[in-house]
């Protein structure tokens, strides 16, 4: 790091960069990052923060990783760019094989692009040109949850369930049915967490029969929820349910695991935790490259990649796709996460952060819920344990609690998705290289954060 370049952050937000299209003028600056390393990031003030939440999922392997960077230096000098209409790259093919290898039996092919929303869109047209080439051009309805994410781009928006992102792009997107996401803390009346995953499911099937079974194309769901639902991990029938229903309609299931893929929830694909009842598309991202580029992927099966292949080709593709440099980076991330059994450390170290969260929950008067997978984890914020009340919505809780997380070294990676309207939430979910005592420091911290905000609920009357 060069230190000239690293100049102390004002403690106003600068019109220069991109927090000007996010905070008002004269709101305070967020800290300004100077360095990271490990599990740590560090400002030009000299603070240093845990990465709880490794940024937004993404950090998978922490930061300044000697064989990623090793990859990145030897991939830019050889090659940064060529792009894949004209050259076929070893970096891309490396890539292809360990990806394929480690998602297993029916994601044979990898599709390349920069980003999760990207991929989102990636397999909504795959599915599409695919029900074109084999005789079903009705087919085009893509069916969501409510709540979902899929990502920002308007086809992905189309198919996100944000009722409030459809209050103001609405007329912009191509949206149908959406189907309710089978919550586990909070639900309707008479209902046990198994009941309504499988009421769910069913309203998945009726959705199907509404629409026209013969027009409806895709079912899209994040089989561990990200920031939309807080790592919501459905009761077990649900999986097994959803897989009958989208096979029996012949539409197909696209699971989102931009969040929960690449080993984050102690498995390769979250997939992998119901083997009865593979998808039959994925898409990944962040963890694929572990944030050292962007980059995003679509897994199909090989039968479905030649249909089009022969047919003419997919009608896809991007300047940056397939990226030679993005490709070396996934390669060197996906060999670190194997070698260095960081899928195990994400089983063990979860284990480990769920008991001690859990245990908050039991002492903080503020944690409703704890939920999650692995190490994609995240605990449910409420004003009344018994009723299960939410914080009043005008207090931001969610931001709050980052605002005093930075006080305390904690990074924490919270974004309101649908208004509240279901619930707050923080994702808990450090890279995936945390040690025992890291994963102590992290809980004792969030302690001490929660304590405050308590403390501060209390003394305004809200607990
Ligand atoms: C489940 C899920 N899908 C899609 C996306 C969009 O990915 P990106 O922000 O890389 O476009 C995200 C991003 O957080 C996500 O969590």
């Amino acid at each position: 790091m060069n230190e000239a370049a690293v100049t102390a952050a004002p403690a106003i937000r600068s019109d220069a960069g991109i927090q000007s299209f996010f905070l008002p003028p004269g709101a305070a600056a967020k800290p300004r990052i100077a360095r990271a390393e490990g599990v740590w990031l560090e400002d030009t003030d000299g603070n240093r923060y845990l990465d709880v939440s490794s940024g937004p999922v993404a950090s998978n392997l922490g930061h300044g990783n000697p064989r990623v960077l090793a990859a990145l230096e030897r991939q830019a000098r050889a090659a940064a760019f060529a792009f894949p209409m004209q050259f076929e790259s070893a970096a891309n093919i490396e890539l292809g094989e360990r990806l394929a290898r480690l998602a297993g039996p029916g994601f044979e092919r990898a599709f390349l692009v920069s980003g999760g929303s990207e991929a989102t869109e990636t397999a909504i047209k795959f599915c599409r040109q695919h029900a074109v080439v084999r005789g079903e051009p009705r087919r085009w309805k893509v069916i969501g949850r409510e709540p979902g994410y899929h990502g920002n781009t308007l086809g992905a928006l189309a198919v996100s369930g944000d009722a409030h992102a459809h209050e103001v792009f609405g007329p912009l997107l191509r949206a149908v049915d959406r189907v309710p996401a089978p919550f586990t803390y909070r639900l309707p009346p008479n209902h046990t967490a198994e009941s309504y995953a499988r009421a769910c499911a069913t309203a998945l099937d009726e959705a199907i029969r509404r629409e026209g079974p013969e027009t409806v194309l895709a079912f899209i769901m994040e089989p561990v929820g990200g920031l939309a639902t807080g790592a919501l991990v459905a009761a077990d029938p649900y999986y097994a349910m959803v897989r009958e229903i989208c096979t029996r309609h012949g539409v197909l299931l696209i699971y989102d695991e931009v969040m929960s893929g690449a080993g984050r929830t102690g498995t390769f694909l979250a997939a992998d935790h119901w083997p009865g009842a593979r998808p039959d598309i994925v898409i990944l991202a962040k963890g694929v490259t572990a944030g050292y580029t962007p980059m995003g992927v679509m897994m199909a099966p090989a039968a479905m990649a030649d249909d089009l292949a022969r047919a003419g080709g997919f009608m896809q593709g991007f300047t940056y796709f397939a990226n030679p440099l993005s490709c070396a980076i996934g390669a060197a991330v996906l060999a670190e996460l194997e070698e260095r059994d960081l899928m195990g450390n994400a089983r063990r170290m979860g284990a480990r952060l769920r008991g001690r969260l859990d245990a908050l929950a039991r002492t903080s008067p503020i944690v409703g819920d704890v939920r999650g997978l692995g190490l994609l984890l995240a605990i449910e914020l409420v004003a009344d344990k018994g009723t299960k009340a939410m914080i009043p919505l005008e207090r931001m809780a969610p931001y709050r609690l980052q605002a005093l997380g930075l006080r305390h070294g904690l990074a924490l990676y919270c974004r309101r998705t649908n208004r509240g309207t279901y619930g707050d939430w923080v994702m808990v979910s450090p890279p995936l290289i945390v040690t025992a005592d890291e994963i102590d420091l992290i809980a004792d911290r969030l302690a001490a954060v929660l304590d405050e905000y308590a403390a501060e609920l209390r003394a305004d009357g809200v607990l």
